[in-house]
């Protein structure tokens, strides 16, 4: 084992320590004690010991296993090559502990036996094997009916939250659309032909469990196109304090339905008068705030769908960009033909017009929402417009001209 003394120093804190972790694999795995030894000396170095490497995969798939190598490798043998194994969780991320068991096997036969339960991918990390150990390590896993997720320029493994398994919010089935996904698009997620990558999450409503409006490229953000159901009684009896606020789980014994529901409410569509609670659902914009502040008493409405929304990523020039909406209200109904065809369309847009290294949002952005709509073939929203009346600078496409001699005001 190599000498670690400031890593050792990262044990002495309150929570738990990768580092303590970490240890006790070394004693069976040299990977893990080399792995250890490389991260001290980088604390010293100042710098890096990994670096990008060359290809590495199993046949047949061009993504899901992230190549490592090191660049001391006579200092650090055990973490010569540390590869990374993608592997595609189940919707929901629901899992048998046989299942786990299973994984944690494999990867304590084939690699250095530490693994990171659903990163920001979603996928299970198998962190760290050698190149010959890649082929035997997939055999495995698709033997026991795994699969590898995405890496690299493609479809990246789709992701949900746990809908309607678990949640009574969700207005469409997430987990079976997650699951759609991943089986349409097999093809794109191991074999990467895209300018860049490309993310499809699902939330089964506005809470968006999965984080889609800021990570996905496609974010599926479930929403009610009726009326907020309200159980009168049931408000009454949060006014009363009958109802504790969060499940009696805060220090206020009862909800201020004025001051913690109504007036927070962005859109001020809801009033509270008289021990009567009224919402204008034309104006609700769907923010969920008063559904989470009282479920007991209030649900979302029946006629579920989705709100589609696209082009969120996070480069590290320009920062953060959440996606927009494309599409205010789709039906999610298997086998989501709809859905699947406007992705397939999107894909082939962006295919042709993408930079290498650009997301589709970044080519919205450069060629404008309005090529956009046109390019994939969709009706342009509303919503989609910004700053509606902020730009004085609006041009017209020849068409427009050709279509008002035509006799037609607008084009389609
Ligand atoms: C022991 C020190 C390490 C720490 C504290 C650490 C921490 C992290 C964190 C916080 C993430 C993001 C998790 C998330 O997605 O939410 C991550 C992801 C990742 N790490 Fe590490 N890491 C460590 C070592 C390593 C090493 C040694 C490798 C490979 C040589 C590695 C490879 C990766 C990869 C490939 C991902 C992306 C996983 C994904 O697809 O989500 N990590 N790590
Ligand atoms: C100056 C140093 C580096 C920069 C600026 C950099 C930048 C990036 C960027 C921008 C991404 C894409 C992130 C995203 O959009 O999700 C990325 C992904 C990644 N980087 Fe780096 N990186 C650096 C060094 C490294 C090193 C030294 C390694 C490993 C030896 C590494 C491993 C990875 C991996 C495994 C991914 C994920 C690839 C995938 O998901 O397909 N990076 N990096
Ligand atoms: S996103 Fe909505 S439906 Fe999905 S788990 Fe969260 S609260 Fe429930
Ligand atoms: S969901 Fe949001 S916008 Fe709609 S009524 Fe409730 S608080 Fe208002």
């Amino acid at each position: 084992m190599h000498k670690t003394p400031l890593l050792d120093q990262l044990e002495s804190g309150p929570w738990p320590s990768f580092v303590k972790d970490l240890k006790r694999v070394a004693g069976r795995k040299k990977s893990a004690a080399d792995l250890l030894g490389v991260l001290e000396r980088s604390y010293k170095d100042k710098i890096t010991h990994w670096k990008h490497g060359g290809i590495v995969g199993v046949l047949g798939y061009g993504s899901g296993i992230i190549g490592r190598y090191i660049d001391i490798p006579d200092e650090f043998p055990g973490v010569e090559h540390f590869h990374t194994v993608r592997v595609n969780q189940p919707s929901g991320w629901f899992y048998t502990t046989a299942a786990l068991r299973d994984l944690c096997d494999i990867w304590d036969r084939h690699g250095s036996s530490i693994l990171n339960v659903h990163g920001s991918t979603g996928d299970m990390i198998f962190l760290g094997t050698t190149t010959d150990e890649l082929e035997p390590t997939f055999a495995e896993l698709t033997a026991k009916g795994w699969d590898l997720g995405g890496s690299g320029s493609a479809m990246r493994t789709p992701s949900c939250c746990v809908g309607k398994a678990r949640c009574e919010w969700s207005c469409y089935d997430t987990m079976d659309l997650c699951y759609q996904v991943t089986q349409d698009f097999q093809f794109e997620m191991h074999r990467p032909s895209f300018p860049y990558k490309f993310k499809v999450k699902c939330s089964g409503c506005p809470n968006d469990c999965v984080a889609a409006v800021a990570r996905a490229d496609m974010s599926v953000i479930g929403v009610w196109k009726d009326d907020i159901r309200i159980d009168q009684a049931a408000v009454k009896a949060y006014a009363a304090g009958e109802i504790k606020p969060a499940g009696g789980g805060t220090v206020y014994t009862k909800l201020d339905i004025k001051a913690d529901v109504t007036d927070l409410c962005p859109t001020i569509c809801m009033s509270y008068e008289g021990g009567k609670l009224s919402i204008d659902n034309k104006n609700c914009n769907h923010c969920m705030h008063c559904i989470n502040m009282m479920p007991q008493a209030l649900r979302p409405g029946t006629e579920g769908g989705a709100t589609l929304l696209l082009g969120s990523h996070a480069p590290i020039l320009e920062g953060a960009q959440m996606s927009w909406v494309i599409v205010p209200f789709m039906a999610m109904e298997a086998p989501y033909e709809p859905f699947i065809d406007l992705i397939g369309r999107i894909h082939e847009w962006w295919s042709e017009n993408g930079k290498n290294r650009e997301r589709v949002g970044e080519l919205m952005l450069r060629l404008g929402m309005r090529n956009f709509f046109l390019g994939v073939d969709l009706p342009a929203p509303s919503q989609t417009v910004r700053t509606p009346r902020a730009n004085p600078f609006f041009f017209w496409h020849a068409e427009d001209f050709e279509a008002e001699a035509a006799g037609r005001k607008y084009i389609k």
